[in-house]
């Protein structure tokens, strides 16, 4: 019995983008609608089985409101490992994504392991693409329902609520590639990808 590597997980991203629900979903297999906003920042443990070792990953949710931006660097300092997350639905947010590339690359340890991740992908119903992981069923008719989403929402707080891909995989693809980074699309809704997201950066890991 192999006694666990533990490794240092910071999550930094836009506010809303979904850090804590990628979390909740990895930790406890669960979502929720109506998630509250992080304050400060929430630790959370979970451990990942390779082949070759136990990881048990202790993770720093951090706070994605510009008014916490200040404490992040508590966070990353030390992390072997970051998980960057943007919403696909919103194109600022993966603008805000890169600028935390770019702060961990020059602040943070040199040979942290980054993940970017386009997050929310249950709100993109795109056919066609057969490798796209898809769950659905040839019998699903719920997309029919969800048609009316298509232009999206703007609620009275000014908050978009578009369903449309506001980044294209390939383009996010292609920048995580030029970076240097690990590059995901996850739903923490359906939970697609989650468990992926975070075995890929586990394997990373320098383990000795
Ligand atoms: P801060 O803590 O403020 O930085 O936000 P956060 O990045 O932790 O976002 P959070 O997990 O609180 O999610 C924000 C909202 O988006 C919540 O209402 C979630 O239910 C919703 N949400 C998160 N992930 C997903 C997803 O994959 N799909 C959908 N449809 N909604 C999601
Ligand atoms: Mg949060």
């Amino acid at each position: 019995q192999q006694k666990p590597f533990q490794t240092k997980l910071v999550l930094l991203g836009e506010a809303a983008v979904g850090k804590s629900s990628v979390v909740l979903r990895f930790v406890s297999n669960e979502f929720q609608e109506n998630k509250e906003p992080t304050i400060g920042a929430a630790f959370l443990t979970q451990k990942c089985r390779l082949d070759s070792a136990v990881i048990k990953f202790e993770i720093w949710d951090t706070a994605g409101q510009e008014r916490f931006h200040s404490l992040a660097p508590m966070y990353y300092r030390n992390a072997q490992a970051s998980a960057v997350i943007y919403d696909i639905t919103k194109a600022s947010s993966f603008e805000k994504a890169k600028s935390w590339v770019k702060e961990l690359q020059r602040q943070a340890n040199p040979n942290i392991v980054i993940a970017l991740v386009g997050n929310k992908l249950d709100l993109v119903a795109e056919t066609g693409s057969g490798k796209a992981a898809s769950t659905k069923t040839d019998e699903d008719d719920e997309e029919a329902d969800d048609d009316d989403d298509e232009n999206g929402t703007v609620t009275a707080e000014g908050q978009s609520t578009n369903s449309a891909r506001a980044v294209p995989k390939d383009e996010a693809k292609a920048y995580a590639d030029e970076a240097g980074l690990l590059f995901f699309e996850t739903s923490a809704k359906t939970g697609e990808g989650v468990v992926e997201l975070f075995t890929e950066v586990a394997k990373k890991i320098p383990i000795d």
